[in-house]
Parts: structure tokens; C-alpha cells; sequence
């Protein structure tokens, strides 16, 4: 049985435009959905649309301002969907148009913004345009709107540079010319599905703004941007430093070295473009950057304020379990976004990374995000400590000024699942690294609903493209819905207190005097201290308006946050 409710309260209409420096973005909580494994009406096993239609009260009744889906494009999903065939059009195992129309209708009754997610910096090897390059020859303009290179060696049977896939082998492919000769190479910074957009080609930019006009006229709220920091490469295509090639998609996506595929300066002149078609629709439309850039001040430059609105902060969800790290990067993340005008964004899981109940109950040494973890992996999380933390770094991150983004599941305690038998893995990383990484889908299985329905509510049919560990009974939501200390109930707590003090617009007010293991300041007139220590840390006076775990007394118990009135 579904306990889903549609909220008492009536939103503000979600398409008003704010007065500027007030946009809904600035504070914003955006849920992020992962379509596939959210809700599938369909029975398929697959989630879809029409799914998250009917389950969108759910989230409205929890307290987020918005929604983001991973991609539902047409795709022949290689990788998950960020292999998009047609930018313009709702892949049928997702359903159609008219299932995304009436899916913006409700999330928009309901006072949920939606925004969708963009892939510029690769298309799928199905679109179109790559079939009609592969047909055509070297030099020609079809070519060009991809990135063709003549192979290097003798006979060009070498590839032009030494670039890294990020999920692991080489970034380039050779293909077979109309004459079935071995010919060109095309660079894939990604899987070989995935071929890279010639950035440098006018064509590109027409085509892009033409889809972001597909969707703003379909009256979507805005766009995460996948791979931001990619699109432009350094001119020449120069070999890279083998050290800054890693193996995995931490590595790869984030290094600190001079990457000629990352953050090249022309990037920015994208945004700007963007920047002013957003400007063309009313209402405050939102550009949310995935760049995997540090540091902080670096990150900064794509929201600077005639690009990008907001960029995802992956040094916030990087961090480990430390108050002194956490201190410095919360000093660094408000500094280097206040610095160009940008609210910061906080973030802890996404579908990318070791969902944080489990990171946090791994050793340090193994927190890296992007590893992912799976049945030979050394070290395994213990759940009860990992929960216990993501618990409180959660109220942590829910009383910061700024925008929060959240993913799918992490409202149910879910810990990432790594008994996936190596025939139902899916996630590219897995196999092109011949299962060294065990990659991202422990953190992609459907979600659980109904403890007692079949697929755990996921869907009718009892079927799911993951399967379902059985310890998913204990976290169904409907276990958890008015259940005094369920980690729903806690995030519904901490969004509501959010909201009614406005602490996405506060500030924050760093209180001296609780020790170096505890996180402590003011906001929104709360006092808010995380004790990651081991000793208890004496509460002081007022009343607890929030605590991630239970509090007996007057001690704060390690990995425990508060909120005091
Ligand atoms: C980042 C996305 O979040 C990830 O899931 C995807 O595999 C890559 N970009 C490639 O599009």
C-alpha cells in the first residue's frame, strides 16, 4: 500500500521569478532522481516517467524545492543514458514527450522546479550525426562536428595521443573507412559509445542551443550540466603526463594536474553563450555545472555571474570524516563562491559515487567516491557507523546556507549494494577495466517503496534491471514514514526547520570553544555542532530542535549533529 501524500500546504507557484539575489536556486534542496531505478509503472523492471509522476508527491511531502533526472533521452544506454542518441526526444523505455509534459505538470502543481540534464561534451555513436560521420570521409564536415584524428605510427595504427578513458583504456578508437581500410581515430573521453563533440565547430553551438530552446519552450527550470569542464580541448592534442592518467574515474575526473581534456579557458565562452539564452525565457532558469575541478576557486570561474548559477561542490562530498577538514572546506567553499557571487552547493552522494551511509563506514584510505565497491573488494563499510555518520553529515549539510543537492535513496539510510554478481553489472567502468573497478552500480539499484510489495514497490511486476538485495525490506519508505528516528523522518525534520528558518539564505557564524573534533557555528539562530570526536561534548542551553541520533542528557555522542534553539 502506498502512504504517499500530497503536502497540506500550498507551494508558492514554482515558476515565479524571484527578485535577484533571491532566486529559488540560491537555497535551493534538489532531489536528484535517477529514472531507472526510481519508479517503473511500466512493470518492466526498468524505472520511467510515468513512475516518477506518481510517486512525485512523495517528494513534494518531504520538503525539496526541485527535481534533477539523469538523462531520459533516446539512448541505447551504454552508459546508463549519458549516451544520448536524440537530445530532443524521451527514450520508449522511459516513455514519451507527452509522459515527460505531464510529469513537469505535476512537479510544477506540486511546487517542485524540475531540471533536466544536458550532455555536451559527447553524444551517443547512434546519433545521427556520428553515423553519418563514419560514413563520410576524412576531412569532410561531417567528420568535423566529432574529434577525427589520422593515427599516429607508421601506418597511423597507433593512436594520435596517450589519453586516458576515463573508464579505463584509451580514449581514442580507430574505425573502418567506406573502403574497408583501417582509417581515422575518434576521441571518446569516455566509452567508445560515448565519440566527443568538436567544440570548435560553430555547428555544435547552433545545435546546442537549439535543444536548450527545446526544453526551456517545454518549460523545464533548468539544466545540470554533464562533464562542464570537458567540451574544449588544448590545442594540438598534447600527450599528458602519464601521472595525471588514473585508472579510475576519480583519478581521471579529478586531478590536480594540467589535463589538456579539463578546464580549458575557450569553455567558459560556452556558458556565456548559454547564459544569455537562459536570459531569453522568464522566470529564473537555473545551469548547474558537474565539473570536477579543484580547487575551490578554480570551480568557481563557471558560475561566475554571466555563466553558469551553480557548480557541484566535489570537494564538500570528497572530504572524509574529519571536523578539521570539514571546517576548512566549508571556509573554502564559502569563500571562493561568495568571491564570484555564487551561492556554495553542498553535496554528499550522487549516481556517480559510493553512496555516503556506506563511504563514511569505510577506513579513510578507501573513502576516494568514485571506487565503488563490490564482493572482492579489502575493505567492506560497516553499516552501523557508516549510517550513524551520513545521519549526521547530513544535518550537517542541511543547515548550510547555500543549495543542497540530494540523491535519490540517501532519505532511507540506503548503503550502497555491493553483492552484484559480475554478469548483472552494467556501469562501463566495470567492463573496461576487466572488473578491477568495480564501479558505480552499487550506488544505481531501484529504489524500495513497500516492504511488503513485489520489488519492494519499485514497481507491480516484482521485476528490477538490478536486483534488490533482501536487507532493502528494512529501508522500504513506508517502514520509515512516521517512524519516530527513521532517517526519513529526519530528513523531512531538517528540510521543514531549512525552510521555515531560511537557512539556505543565513550565514555562518563559527563558535569557538567546543574542540578541534567538533564542527560548531550559528545559523538562522540555531546553534549547530557536529561531534565527530569521541567524547561527548556537552550541549549547551536551548532547546534541541534536531538531532541526527538520539541524545541522552545533555551530551552530544560521537558522529551525532545537533540543532539548538
Ligand atoms: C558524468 C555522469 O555523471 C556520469 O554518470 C557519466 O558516466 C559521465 N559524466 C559521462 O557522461
Amino acid at each position: 500500500m502506498s502512504t504517499d501524500t500530497t503536502p497540506t500546504t500550498t507551494r508558492a507557484d514554482a515558476r515565479e521569478a524571484s527578485t535577484p539575489g533571491s532566486e529559488w536556486w540560491r537555497s535551493a534542496v534538489i532531489y536528484q532522481i535517477y529514472p531507472r531505478s526510481f519508479a517503473d509503472a511500466s512493470g518492466d523492471g526498468i524505472g520511467d516517467l510515468a513512475g516518477i509522476t506518481e510517486r512525485l508527491p512523495s517528494l513534494a511531502a518531504l520538503g525539496v524545492d526541485a527535481v534533477w533526472l539523469s538523462p531520459f533521452f533516446r539512448s541505447p544506454q551504454k552508459d546508463a543514458g549519458y549516451d544520448v542518441a536524440d537530445y530532443c526526444d524521451v527514450d520508449p523505455i522511459f516513455g514519451t514527450l507527452a509522459d515527460f509534459d505531464a510529469m513537469r505538470d505535476r512537479a510544477h502543481e506540486l511546487g517542485l522546479r524540475v531540471i533536466v540534464d544536458l550532455v555536451p561534451n559527447h553524444s551517443s555513436s547512434e546519433h545521427p550525426w556520428f553515423q553519418e560521420a563514419l560514413a563520410a570521409a576524412p576531412g569532410s564536415p561531417e567528420r568535423d562536428r566529432y574529434m577525427f584524428r589520422d593515427g599516429t605510427g607508421e601506418n597511423g595504427e597507433l593512436p594520435p595521443n596517450n589519453w586516458p578513458s576515463v573508464f579505463g583504456g584509451a580514449a581514442w578508437t580507430r574505425v573502418t573507412e567506406a573502403d574497408g581500410r583501417p582509417g581515422q581515430w575518434y576521441l571518446h573521453i569516455f566509452d567508445s559509445s560515448q565519440p566527443d563533440f568538436n567544440w570548435e565547430n560553430p555547428v555544435v553551438w547552433e545545435e546546442f542551443r537549439r535543444i536548450l530552446r527545446f526544453w526551456l519552450d517545454r518549460g523545464v527550470d533548468g539544466f545540470r550540466v554533464d562533464v562542464a569542464h570537458g567540451l574544449m580541448k588544448k590545442e594540438g592534442l598534447p600527450d599528458i603526463a602519464e601521472k595525471a592518467s588514473g585508472d579510475g574515474i576519480a583519478d581521471a575526473l579529478m586531478s590536480p594536474e594540467d589535463v589538456p581534456y579539463w578546464a580549458q579557458p575557450a569553455v567558459h565562452e560556452v556558458y556565456r553563450d548559454w547564459h544569455r539564452v537562459l536570459a531569453e525565457y522568464p522566470g529564473d532558469r537555473v545551469l548547474c555545472a558537474e565539473a570536477w575541478v579543484e580547487p575551490l576557486e578554480k570551480a568557481a570561474l563557471w558560475v561566475r555571474s554571466d555563466e553558469m548559477h551553480q557548480a557541484f561542490n566535489f570537494s564538500y562530498l570528497s572530504t572524509p570524516w574529519s571536523a578539521p577538514k570539514l571546517r576548512a572546506v566549508i571556509d573554502e567553499s564559502i569563500a571562493a563562491f561568495t568571491g564570484v557571487g555564487a551561492p556554495s552547493t553542498w553535496v554528499l552522494s550522487n549516481h556517480d559515487v559510493v553512496r555516503h551511509a556506506s563511504r563514511y563506514g569505510l577506513p579513510e584510505h578507501t573513502a576516494g567516491p568514485n571506487a565503488g565497491i563490490g564482493p572482492n573488494s579489502p575493505d567492506k563499510p560497516d553499516l552501523e557507523i557508516g549510517l550513524r555518520r551520513a545521519r549526521a553529515a547530513t544535518a550537517l549539510m542541511l543547515s548550510l546556507p547555500g543549495s543542497s543537492y540530494l540523491y535519490q535513496g540517501e532519505e532511507l539510510g540506503l548503503p550502497e549494494v555491493i553483492e552484484l554478481d559480475d554478469h548483472v553489472r552494467e556501469d562501463p567502468t566495470f567492463h573496461r577495466t576487466g572488473g578491477e573497478a568495480y564501479g558505480r552500480d552499487g550506488c544505481r539499484v531501484p529504489l524500495p517503496w513497500e516492504a511488503d510489495a513485489p520489488a519492494f514497490g519499485f514497481n507491480g511486476s516484482g521485476s528490477s534491471w538490478l536486483p534488490q538485495p533482501e536487507v532493502f525490506r528494512e529501508y522500504a519508505r513506508d517502514r520509515q514514514e512516521g517512524v519516530e528516528g527513521s532517517t526519513l523522518e529526519l530528513y523531512r525534520a531538517a528540510l521543514d526547520l531549512r525552510a521555515q528558518r531560511e537557512l539556505g539564505l543565513g550565514s555562518v557564524e563559527w563558535l569557538d570553544g567546543y574542540g578541534e573534533e567538533v564542527v560548531a557555528f550559528r545559523n538562522g539562530g540555531l546553534t549547530v555542532l557536529a561531534n565527530l570526536g569521541s567524547t561527548p561534548v556537552e550541549l549547551p542551553s536551548g532547546d534541541v530542535v534536531l538531532a541526527s541520533n538520539a541524545i541522552d542528557g545533555r551530551a552530544i555522542p560521537t558522529d551525532t549533529t545537533v540543532w539548538v534553539a
